[in-house]
């Protein structure tokens, strides 16, 4: 018994450490607990496996938070939803989604809305814009929103989501409108 709880503690100590190792690494964690009982006692083994997620968590938050606030996009003429999320060189946080007008060249994207909100509220070096639509393949600004961060978010990481997240591009005004 006392080398079954020698090797119990042992195992638990090197979970936490590759628990403690993946909140370093800013991964994810995974394990599997495996219980062996050959003599009526059980042996419990832990496996740990840290995955290095190549997209902060942070950007993942707010693409949640884009993803609830799609939910609400004002879209009857095209039924594409899309979200939005900008974050200032304050932390602080604003959303958007499209709204759209029988008079179509009045519909207005969800960057823009939520680029606007920020502005309005007086941010004035937006470091973040999180866009998500529901295409297979991660969302494309449309020229009006590209010209609208080169005015007023230049310096801002772009992150273009697809439906579920699972194809997000790492981008910037530099690339989405070079010249
Ligand atoms: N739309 C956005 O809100 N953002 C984009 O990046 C692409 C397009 C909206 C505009 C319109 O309401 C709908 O998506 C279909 O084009």
């Amino acid at each position: 018994p006392t080398r079954v709880l020698l090797l119990v503690t042992l195992l638990v100590s090197f979970q936490e450490y590759i628990v403690f190792t993946a909140k370093i690494v800013g991964g994810s964690f995974a394990s599997l607990v495996y219980i062996f009982p050959p003599t009526g006692l059980a042996y419990i083994c832990f496996f740990g496996l840290v995955v290095k997620s190549t997209i902060e968590e942070e950007i993942l938050k707010y693409f949640s938070l884009a993803k609830e606030v799609q939910e609400r996009a004002y879209v009857p003429y095209s039924n594409f939803r899309v979200g939005a999320v900008v974050v200032d060189e304050n932390g602080k946080i604003y959303t958007g989604n499209n709204i759209e007008n029988s008079s179509y060249s009045l519909t207005i994207c969800a960057e823009r809305v939520a680029i606007f909100k920020a502005i309005s509220e007086g941010s004035r070096d937006i470091k973040t814009i999180c866009v998500i639509g529901q295409t297979d393949k991660p969302i494309s600004p449309c020229g009006a929103c590209r010209q609208v961060i080169s005015e007023l978010a230049p310096n801002a990481v772009v992150y273009l989501s697809n439906r579920d997240m699972s194809r997000i591009i790492k981008t910037n005004i530099n690339e989405l409108l070079p010249y």
